[in-house]
Order: C-alpha cells, then structure tokens, then sequence
C-alpha cells in the first residue's frame, strides 16, 4: 500500500532546500530529544526517511567510528554527503527494505503521516529495536494551525484548510501527531516523554521559510484541492516570509518510548 510522497515530484535542488529548511527549523529540538535517550559511541542507529541526513550526521558523530548508523529513504540522492563508512544507506520503501539487525536508537520525523501503511511501518520500527533500545517519534498535527489576526488571515485560513483537505484526499490523516502516543503504547512500548510543540512563529523565521517553500512546492495540490486559489497562496508565501507576520503554523508532537528487556 505505497502512498505517493507528496513532495516526489518536485525538482531535486528545490527539494533539498527545503529539507535543509525542515532541519534548520527542527534539528535543534530533535537533537535535544535523542540526547535523552542516552546514546554513546559504538551505538547502532536507524534513521527513517533520511531526508537531507542532518540528523544521520549528527548520530554518526556521537555513535563515533565503532558505531553505525543505518538511513532509509525511498530517495536517497540528498544523502550522498554521508560518505564515512559508519553510515549505511538503503533506498526504497521502508516495508521492502531487509535490515538484518537490530538497533539501541531508532529515529523518524515527519514520515509516518504521510504513509496509508503508518501501521505496519510502526510495526516495523518496533520490530528493530534491540529490547531496552530507544524509539524517538516526530510527526506533524496540521489541524493545529491557528490564525492570530483572523480578518487579515482569511488567505492563510484557506491554505490550512487546503492543507488538510489534500493529505484527506490521499487517505492521509493531517493530524496524525495527535495520534502518535496511543500508536506507540499500542506497541507495547513503555512511553519515557511525550511532548506537543506549537510552532508559533514569525515570518522569516526558519519556520516560516520552511512553510513558504512548501506551500510553494505544493501550490498545484493545493489548488487541487478546491480549497483555495492560486493569490491566496501567494499571500501566505508573502506573509510567512514577513517579519511582521506572526501564525500558528502546526505543532510537532512527539514521543520518546523504549522497548522492554
Ligand atoms: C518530510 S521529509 C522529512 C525528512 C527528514 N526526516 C527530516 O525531518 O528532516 C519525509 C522523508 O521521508 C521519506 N519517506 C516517506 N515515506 C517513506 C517510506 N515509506 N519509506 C522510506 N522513506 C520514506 C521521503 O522520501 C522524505 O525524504
């Protein structure tokens, strides 16, 4: 049941700037998140849906040379920087992929909400963990959003909307993170934090950037969606470049759980 990426199609270095903006808005939480799991050279790690690899750089810098840190994407062209032989990497869907061991940290952020087939791949995560091995989750709650100006913010008001009618009509769930907890408890993993980030921003931020080129990147399936026309895209792109221009933009929530011995 593969799900077509919502981003696939779009031109490589545009793509990879925009991952490097997700892990410019991000990276600095995440990384405060896997250090409380404790992770020490000669570690093994997997790393879901890979991206730009800021995250498999990091964990290869802590894990050192005795350790290893294996990343999966269905494309892989952004992580060839990654050149040491502590990273391993695999192209492909997660479901396909063999991995023939097991691993002390596993990692995603912002894969989950966009697979039809979210069970069986948290299935599968729980399934490489070594018993007493760490499982860090970050995913995105879209129905979030909030305006702080709702006259001035009708265009971003349509654009959320838009957002959330397009990852329906894929059969996908927009607030996904809300859900995150009970999936991993579902598991039978023991639930260490769970946490809840409103990404209230200004324009311009690292955040703000990031939306802006999304929504950007994504205008055609917005439009798609009925929900909103082309201007008020624009306006949102304007605004969330606007140092002036202050949202709510979604929330991250996240878990961090381990695996029992
Ligand atoms: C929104 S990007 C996030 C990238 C990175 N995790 C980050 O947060 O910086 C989602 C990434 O997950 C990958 N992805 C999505 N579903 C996948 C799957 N089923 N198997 C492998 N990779 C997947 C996409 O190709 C993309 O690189």
């Amino acid at each position: 049941m593969t799900t077509e990426y919502i981003f696939e199609r779009q031109q490589a270095d545009q793509e990879r700037i925009r991952l490097q903006m997700i892990e410019e808005a991000l990276d600095p939480a995440t990384i405060a998140r896997l250090q409380t799991t404790g992770l020490q050279s000669g570690a093994r790690c997997l790393e879901l849906g890979a991206g730009a690899g800021s995250i498999m750089k990091w964990m290869g810098s802590v894990v050192g040379a005795s350790g290893r840190v294996v990343g999966v994407d269905r494309d892989t062209k952004h992580l060839q920087h990654l050149a040491d032989p502590r990273f391993q990497i695999s192209e492909g869907d997660f479901l396909d992929v063999t991995l023939d061991e097991l691993f002390d940290l596993v990692h995603c952020r912002y894969v989950l909400i966009h697979n039809r087939s979210s069970v069986e791949i948290l299935t599968k995560l729980c399934q490489q963990l070594k018993p007493g091995g760490y499982l860090v989750i970050e995913e995105p709650d879209f129905t979030s959003a909030k305006l702080l100006n709702r006259t001035r913010d009708a265009a971003r008001q349509r654009v959320n909307n838009a957002i959330c009618r397009m990852f329906e009509n894929l059969g996908l769930n927009p607030g996904y993170g809300l859900e995150l907890p009970q999936k991993v408890t579902g598991e039978g993993l023991q639930l260490i934090a769970t946490d809840a980030q409103l990404h209230l921003a200004r324009g311009g931020s690292p955040m703000g950037r990031m939306m802006a080129a999304s929504q950007q990147a994504l205008a055609e399936k917005l439009i798609a969606t009925a929900e909103v026309i082309e201007a008020e895209i624009d306006e949102y792109v304007r605004d969330s470049q606007d140092i002036e221009s202050w949202a709510v933009y979604y929330c991250t929530v996240s878990v961090v759980a381990s695996k029992p011995t």
